[in-house]
């Protein structure tokens, strides 16, 4: 077992997770006789169905409301839904909200929970791995909006989190996938980690492999939101790929999340090269290789000139016609860059000529 802890200082928020097999069907019993709160389920319909028995198990007869799964309900509706639902079940300020499930019904259960009468107790249930390594920690809570991934959401921080290895028996190949995207990413901002993968880049998917990386991922951004919670500085590393990745995954919506990362991490990659001498030309290369061994999809097969005009709204752009990237550099360092939206544009075009 591991436990993790994120002090947030200043607001004195405090944050645990904890890493083990069965961590559900011991943490919440736990949690829920220590805090003497009751419970309200939020999951969505794949979970449900796979997860049914387990949940009553956990909670005998829960309150519970279920979303369709998916990106595309990563919405105002589906966020309202959930809250009219908690109001209709009368939850109070003593009650705690159990988002389970995948990094969507996270980030919407927790935007709810900070919502509700301005703030219930959330606890986050990650069955995903992409949920486990990243979403469900740091607080980072949102939902889609008038075109613009994340839009409308806050920061704050999960009381609890349970990261149980045992709900990745069911995913499927492809959303393993989609959370070594995220693995890969932190690999390329620490350096024993990307060490770590690159010398079992033949057992990434090896669910006892998997088991092993989750806490290592989870401490890792466990220390950088302690250090900055809001993502005045530090925390904006966690966005490598990103800039790209979040454009092209609103203006083509065919792969899921931890897929247009992965992308987005090798055109980022590729214009540290071709733009920051400084950068380590062979370490990058690697880096390449490492995103390309679990993306199944071809990077340059995408529109990426359509696409750029969706990084015009990007979050951490500064400026009405900068585009800001964060790019790998080296062996676990990594470069903010602001571009001119037009050299951005043709830069990207430029790259996936080579690809
Ligand atoms: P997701 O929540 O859509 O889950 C992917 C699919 O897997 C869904 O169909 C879901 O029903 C299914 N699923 C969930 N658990 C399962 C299990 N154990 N077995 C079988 N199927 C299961 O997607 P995701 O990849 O988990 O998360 C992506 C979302 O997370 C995006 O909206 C992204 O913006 C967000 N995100 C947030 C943060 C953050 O810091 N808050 C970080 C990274 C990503
Ligand atoms: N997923 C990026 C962050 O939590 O900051």
């Amino acid at each position: 077992m591991k436990t993790i802890h994120i002090r947030i200082k200043g607001t004195g928020e405090k944050s645990t997770v904890v890493c083990r097999k069965r961590a559900f069907e011991e943490g919440i019993p736990k949690y829920l006789s220590e805090t003497k709160k009751r419970a309200f389920v939020f999951t969505d319909d794949n979970v449900y169905r796979l997860y049914k028995r387990r949940i009553a198990e956990v909670f005998g007869e829960a309150r519970i409301h279920v979303m369709p799964a998916g990106e595309k309900y990563k919405t105002t509706d589906t966020l309202f839904a959930l809250i009219d639902a908690m109001a209709r079940e009368r939850l109070h300020r003593g009650d705690a909200l159990i988002a389970l499930g995948g990094g969507v019904v996270g980030d919407i259960g927790g935007l709810a929970a900070a919502l509700y009468m301005r703030g219930i107790s959330c606890v986050q249930v990650p069955t995903t791995l992409l949920a486990q390594v990243d979403s469900s920690v740091g607080g980072k809570t949102a939902v889609d909006f008038a075109g613009v991934k994340n839009l409308v959401g806050v920061i704050r921080q999960p009381e609890l989190a349970l990261a149980d290895p045992t709900f990745f028996e069911t995913l499927p190949p492809r959303e393993i996938d989609c959370g070594l995207g995220e693995i890969v990413k932190h690999g390329a901002l620490d350096g024993e980690l990307f060490d770590l993968l690159w010398d079992n880049r033949n057992f990434l998917t090896d669910l006892d492999f998997l088991s092993e990386i989750v806490p290592k991922n989870i401490a890792f951004k466990a220390d950088i939101v302690s250090k900055d919670p809001h993502e005045n500085s530090l925390r904006k590393c966690l966005n490598l790929g990103h800039t790209t990745g979040h454009a092209l995954e609103l203006y083509d919506g065919t792969l899921s999340h931890g897929e247009y990362v992965l992308i987005g991490s090798i055109y980022e990659a590729r214009l540290a090269a071709r733009l920051l001498k400084e950068s380590d030309k062979a370490y990058l290369d690697r880096f390449e290789q490492l995103a390309r061994s679990v993306l199944q999809a071809d990077p340059a097969a995408f529109d990426i000139g359509g696409a750029a005009e969706k990084a015009r709204l990007d979050k951490k752009n500064v400026s009405e016609n900068g585009i800001v990237v964060t790019a790998p550099l080296k062996r676990g360092e990594y470069a903010l860059l602001e571009l001119p939206y037009d050299d951005y544009v043709r830069e990207l075009l430029t790259i996936r000529e080579g690809l």
